[in-house]
């Protein structure tokens, strides 16, 4: 099977290509569509069948549970058993938008969604074309990211292509998505809110509205051995081919490492890469840097984040040295899938 692409803007909907992809998702078919995160692999949520697919396309396991997305606040009350006020008060604030709540699900969600659990990942994204084919669908689309598994997330339609082309019907192209990383993701099956994923929406911002909010101990000590509640996050995950370092310290201090290993690496006749920012990029060797964005707006490292990284893929570059990131707000966030991406080596430099 080769995927149909159909490309249209949030502002030029294609509502004929739209009706069609509802159609294939009504079906049992798989549809990847743009959110304002990542792209998503789209299948009917209340068809078991549908989720088993994704789960084959993406070669995931199929105990990682996939986060369903409705498109109207009144499609929440079915597939819940209860809604806790302080979720109440995140989806007022945060929905349409880059944030997944965990809540207890209802007996219309099948287990072979929820990965076998008994709560539901529920996200209202406020990507027009995204919303348009989830009503089309029916109201309820299982989506995780539209990457096979173990790979960056998709933040561009080629990137799907790239990954699943083969795998599903049809490929909706809106372009480049906005985000750049997944949505944040806050569990309310215990007592206190949970972060379970860092996003766009960071822990201050969620700990202002909503008071006491923790972050899940698992993505914290990610080296020890409490393990994240998320079952995707405990996976190796947005990993390039080559082998990528963080090396953290003072500026000048991480510019003169990066420096010296590259070099080294270069003697050794190695393929290098760095990634480094707008403000340093100068001070490295041209040809082997790339400039991730600026630190004066992180949100253009969140937003180049995955692209760099697949793109070391397409060249010869064989190891990767990389700045760290952590900026104020998007910081967490950026730096748990870096850390992932470089499965957790770091080079501290003072
Ligand atoms: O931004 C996003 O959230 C994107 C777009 C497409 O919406 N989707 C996405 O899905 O990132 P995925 O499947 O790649 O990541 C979902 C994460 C996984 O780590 C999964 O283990 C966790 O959510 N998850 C889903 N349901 C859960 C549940 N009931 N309890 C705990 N974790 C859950
Ligand atoms: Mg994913």
């Amino acid at each position: 099977m080769k995927a149909e692409v159909v490309s249209m803007t949030a502002d030029n909907l294609d509502m004929e290509a739209i009706r069609r992809g509802g159609d294939i998702l009504k079906q049992g078919g798989l549809v990847a569509f743009p959110t304002e995160t990542v792209y998503g692999l789209g299948g009917d949520a209340l068809n078991p069948q549908a989720s088993m697919k994704i789960y084959a396309a993406k070669g995931r396991p199929s105990d990682n549970p996939l986060i369903v997305h409705i498109a109207e606040f009144d499609k929440l009350a079915p597939i819940v058993a209860e809604v806790p006020e302080k979720a109440k008060i995140l989806a007022e604030k945060y929905w349409p938008g880059p944030l997944t709540m965990i809540l207890p699900k209802s007996d219309l969600v099948p287990q072979e969604t929820t990965g076998g659990l008994d709560s539901v990942a529920v996200r209202f994204p406020s990507d027009r074309i995204a919303q348009e084919l989830i009503k089309a669908a029916g109201g309820y689309v299982a989506a995780p990211s539209a990457n096979t598994s173990g790979r960056p997330s998709p933040t561009t339609a080629q990137h799907v292509e790239e990954d699943l082309g083969e795998a599903i019907e049809m490929i909706i192209d809106g372009g480049q998505v906005g985000i750049g990383l997944e949505s944040t993701i806050v569990d309310f099956t215990e007592d206190v809110p949970v972060v379970l994923r860092p996003g766009y929406i960071s822990l201050e911002m969620l700990q202002e509205t909503l008071g006491d909010v923790r972050m899940d101990k698992g993505l914290i000590a990610a080296d020890s051995k409490v393990r994240p509640k998320a079952p995707g996050m405990k996976y190796r995950h947005y990993a390039p081919k080559a082998d990528l370092a963080i090396v953290e310290g003072p500026e000048e201090a991480v510019v003169k490492k990066i420096n010296e290993l590259a070099a080294e690496a270069k003697a050794h006749g190695e393929q290098v890469g760095i990634i480094a920012t707008d403000e340093t990029k100068d001070r490295y060797p041209e040809g082997l840097v790339v400039s991730i964005g600026s630190r004066k707006e992180e949100e253009t490292i969140a937003h180049h984040l995955y692209e760099v990284l697949r793109d070391f893929d397409q060249s010869a570059v064989r190891s990767i040295y990389s700045e760290a990131f952590y900026t104020p707000r998007m910081g967490q966030a950026i730096m748990n899938r870096l850390l992932k991406a470089a499965g957790h080596k770091i080079i501290q430099v003072v």
